[in-house]
Parts: C-alpha cells; structure tokens; sequence
C-alpha cells in the first residue's frame, strides 16, 4: 500500500514544493488548501504528473472544528508537514488581537492539534516536520506574534519529538529568506538579503532538501534543521 503525506498550505510556494517533494519520494498527497482553491488544483495536476495520488483538502486551520473534519478524511498517515503559517505585521504598539491569536491558532495550535491526532494515525510509524523560521531564534520586533509562534512551535517540536518516540520522530525545518512575499516590502526584503553571510536567498530545491534528508535519516528527531545562508549567525 502507498505512503500518505499531509501537507498543510500546500496549494503553491513552500509547501507545493515539500508536497512534490514527497510525491517524488513515492508518497500519496494529502493536500491541504485554505483560499487558493486554483493553485491548488494545479498543484494537484503536477503531482499526479509524477503519479501520485492526491486528494484536495480545504480547510480553515484556525478552527479546531475544521481541523477534526481534516482529520476524519483519513485512516492512516506517514509524513505530516505542518508549513500553513500567517505572518501579521505590525510593531507591539499596534498588532492587533485578531492577529495575534490568528497567527497563533494556525503557527502553533493547529501544528499541535494536527500532531496530536495524525500520531494516532500514524499506526506504522511515522514523520512530523514543522515549518519554522530562522525568526525563532530573533527578537524580530515588527512580527512579535509570529516569532513567537515559530519560537514556540520548535519547542513543541522538541516535546512531541520526546512524547512521541520511538514510533514518531518529529523535527522541525527553520528557513531564512527564501520566497518574497507581499508580507514583507521589497526594499526591507533587499536589505536583509544584504545581510545574509551567503548573499542569496535560499533556492527551494535547498529547502526540499532538508525533508528529504529528514526522510532518509532516521535517527534523527526533536531537531531543527536551519536553512538560512548563515542569517542567524548576523
Ligand atoms: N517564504 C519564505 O521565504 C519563508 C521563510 C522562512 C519561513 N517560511 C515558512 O515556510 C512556510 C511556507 O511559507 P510560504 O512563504 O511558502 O507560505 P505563504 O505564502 O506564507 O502561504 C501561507 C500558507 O498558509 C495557508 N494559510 C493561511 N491562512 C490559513 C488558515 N487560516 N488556515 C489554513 N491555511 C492557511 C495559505 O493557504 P491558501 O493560500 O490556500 O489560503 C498558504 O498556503 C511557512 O510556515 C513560513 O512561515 C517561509
């Protein structure tokens, strides 16, 4: 019987990339989706392109009701990547609650309530990755919910890596800058690029990388794998 993967924020970007890495690698895709309903049926395409099976899942990962209702699509499941994230900006004069708890419902509880169930899944053993940031590691003060919702979800890592061995490892990838997005501006993203000891951004394929390499080394858990050009050295 073929391997499952769910992927959550899988549509395009980041997560498209870790769902066709999976796919390559011979496993059936889960794929996760909240608005882009298109990009994810292209996605889908390109999956089932490499023969895979794919089955679309939409779902608002804030709401936990949404989560269980994921959830009951499936029996059993081997590799969860937990990348669907939201990234408010806003200093801590500003940010307001709605976007605090937005961004702590989808970066930190729902990794946690997808975990917690897909373990219970995973009745052949089986492979957590959460999507972090190299900003776990930073006092990034115009993002403070999402620092410190990815701080924290490296932390869950760890617990879940400890609660739910040996059947499950559990691990965490931390990327630096990688895909530019609306979130931060383009003269801000241009600058930090500047800074990184590499001088680039990180190229997908870099990123995909490290799952596969999560894949392949099983002895490995509760770690995270930074991606970064040697940002969080600066
Ligand atoms: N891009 C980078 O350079 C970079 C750097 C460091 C870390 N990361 C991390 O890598 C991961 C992927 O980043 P990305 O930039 O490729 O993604 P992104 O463009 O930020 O996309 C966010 C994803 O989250 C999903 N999402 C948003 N709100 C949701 C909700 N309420 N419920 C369910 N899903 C929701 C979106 O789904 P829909 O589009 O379907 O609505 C989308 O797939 C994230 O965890 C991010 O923090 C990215």
């Amino acid at each position: 019987m073929s391997k499952l993967a769910l992927v959550t924020g899988a549509a395009h970007r980041l997560g498209k990339a870790f769902a066709l890495t999976l796919a390559r690698r011979g496993y059936d895709i889960l794929l996760h989706y909240h608005h882009s309903q298109d990009a994810a049926l292209q996605t889908k395409a390109e999956i089932e392109s490499v023969s895979r099976r794919v089955i679309l899942a939409q779902a608002d990962l804030t709401d936990p009701a949404q989560i269980r209702s994921l959830l009951s699509t499936f029996q059993s499941l081997d590799v969860l990547v937990n990348s669907a994230a939201f990234m408010p900006g806003g200093k801590v004069d500003s940010l307001s609650l709605e976007n605090w708890d937005a961004s702590l419902d989808l970066n930190l509880r729902a990794p946690f309530l997808l975990s917690q169930e897909c373990a219970k899944k995973m009745t052949a053993g089986g492979l957590i990755v959460n999507i972090t940031d190299v900003g776990a590691q930073k006092a990034w003060s115009r993002y403070p919910s999402y620092t410190v919702s990815k701080a924290a979800l490296e932390s869950l890592t760890r617990i879940l890596a400890r609660a739910l061995a040996p059947e499950i490892r559990v691990n965490a990838i931390a990327p630096g800058f990688v895909l530019q997005s609306g979130i931060v501006p383009a003269e801000e993203w241009e600058r930090l690029v500047k800074r990184i000891p590499l001088k680039r951004p990180a190229r997908t394929e870099e990123v995909t990388s490290a799952l596969e390499f999560l894949l392949q080394n099983e002895y490995i858990t509760g770690q995270t794998i930074v991606v970064d050009g040697g940002y969080s050295l600066v």
